[in-house]
């Protein structure tokens, strides 16, 4: 029997290192390290670093400076780096940071327990990014955050190398995970009891491209489709580049398949567009969006938009302003520019001015939050369907679900008659039909109308 000690991890960044974060517990809980809440008694703290955007390298830095009295109090505690910082940093952060032990890279979490071990064995300090152990984690040993929702990964890494983007350094080219390795996740998934899962990849339009197998990424949709048990199915990102109208209509056809969808536009000007690299203009990817409104009439759209890419000017930022509002999409991740170490665009001259950026954020933001509110109103008086995911977050006495169409609901708690007298009921994982009261900025108000499953 393996010895009980304490992990805590931190975990940094996008619903890929949620997932990378979800395997890393359960492989370290398989030998003997079980998740804390605490990091005073940790025998192992693993940050789970991102570097997408800002000053990832120095934060991850400052947060290594508080993590030290934690060593000095305890010289066996393991601090080990992982995820994208760690990817790009490799050992500069053992001879930056004497506190830590590990450095692990993306591609071989896996191989996280037998480093941890040979640390505890022989005190070394390791830095491991090189090496590319199996990306697919047995799916029963990932510990899933929560009940009824699941990020399931099928492919990993980026080929696009968009100009400002270092996820292609950080997480590898394309890899799909073969067909039978994510059918079997799901339907372990839904054997334990989950209802809906998020298909993830940087891009999932090109799933399948890299595998033996003839399978694309509407193929694979309809093979999730069929699993019993699970009830919606939703997916990000889309690369607009790659959305095919076979995409579309399956989208439009599969019962469990979610009308939602996410499509990074980034910016509205085609100058911007062909020096980020994204290969599509304004035009192509409003004609997708049109096709995507008349296949699917309720679907709910959400976008990444980047400010004050390098030599964007105010012309440029109309034309985002204007695509936004073409568009009318239900919500979108808003990113000032920031240059990434390595990437093109951060060599690129023109850069913006950051009060500039800040200013043009602002007026977006409120241009969107604008759009998001009518949109949420529209909804009131109508009856949606919403998967109960727990109780509210600020609110005992209320539940919390998403429609299709991912937006959040919040309802009054139902009660039962139990033994003792009334008592709420447990609607975790349950559908519900709710009358929406009232749409807000951040979702939505509802009432129950009748629980169909
Ligand atoms: N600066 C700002 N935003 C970025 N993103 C990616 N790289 C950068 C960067 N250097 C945003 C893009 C992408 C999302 C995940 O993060 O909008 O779609
Ligand atoms: Fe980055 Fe572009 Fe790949 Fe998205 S598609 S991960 S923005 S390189």
């Amino acid at each position: 029997m393996p010895s009980e000690k304490n992990l805590a991890l931190l975990t940094f960044g996008c619903q890929m290192n949620k997932y990378d974060s979800e395997k890393m517990v359960g492989l370290l809980e398989n030998s003997g390290i079980r998740l804390t809440e605490n990091l005073d008694n940790a025998d192992v703290i693993i940050l789970n670093t991102c570097s997408i955007r800002d000053k990832a390298e120095h934060k991850v830095y400052s947060q290594l400076g508080r993590l030290s009295p934690l060593k000095k109090k305890n010289p066996n505690l393991i601090i080990g780096v992982g995820g994208c910082v760690a990817q790009i940093q490799g050992e500069k952060i053992l001879q930056r940071a004497p506190q830590v032990d590990l450095v692990f890279g993306t591609l071989n979490i896996n191989k996280l327990p037998k480093l941890i071990k040979e640390i505890e064995e022989t005190g070394a300090r390791i830095a491991d990014i090189d090496s590319n152990s199996d990306i697919d984690t047995d799916s029963a040993t990932i510990k899933r955050n929560g009940t009824v929702h699941a990020w399931v990964s099928i492919m990993h890494g980026c080929d696009n190398y968009c100009t400002y983007c270092i996820v292609p350094y950080t997480r590898g080219r394309e890899k799909s995970r073969t067909k039978e390795a994510i059918f079997a996740e799901i339907r372990g998934l839904s054997e334990k009891g989950f209802k809906e899962v998020t298909l993830l990849g940087q891009n999932v339009n090109s799933y399948g491209k890299d595998l033996a197998d003839d399978i694309d990424f509407p193929d694979l949709l309809s093979l999730i489709d069929k699993i019993d048990g699970i009830e919606r199915i939703r997916y990000m990102t889309s690369h607009p580049k790659d959305l095919s109208d076979k995409l579309i209509n399956a989208m439009a056809d599969l019962p469990k398949a979610c009308e939602s969808l996410h499509l990074p536009i980034q910016s509205g000007s085609d100058n911007v567009l062909y020096n980020m690299k994204r290969g599509y203009t304004s035009e192509e990817y409003l004609k997708k969006i049109d096709k995507v409104k008349e296949a699917i009439p309720k679907i709910s759209l959400s976008s990444d938009i980047i400010i004050g890419f390098p030599g964007e000017t105010d012309d440029d930022f109309e034309k985002t302003r204007d695509i936004i509002k073409s568009v009318r999409y239900d919500g979108i991740f808003l990113f000032k520019y920031s240059p990434r170490p390595e990437t093109p665009a951060s060599e690129f001259l023109n850069q913006i001015p950051n009060d500039v950026k800040q200013t043009k954020f602002e007026e977006i933001m409120k241009l969107q939050n604008e759009i998001t509110l009518s949109k949420n109103k529209e909804l009131e008086g109508r009856v949606l369907e919403i998967l109960i995911e727990g109780r509210g977050k600020n609110d005992n006495n209320k539940l919390m679900g998403r429609t299709r169409t991912n937006k959040i609901v919040t309802i009054p708690s139902l009660t039962k008659e139990g033994e003792g007298g009334f008592e709420k009921e447990d609607l975790t994982g349950k559908l519900i039909n709710v009358k929406i009261t009232k749409g807000n900025l951040y979702g939505l108000d509802g009432t129950s109308v009748s629980v169909s499953s």
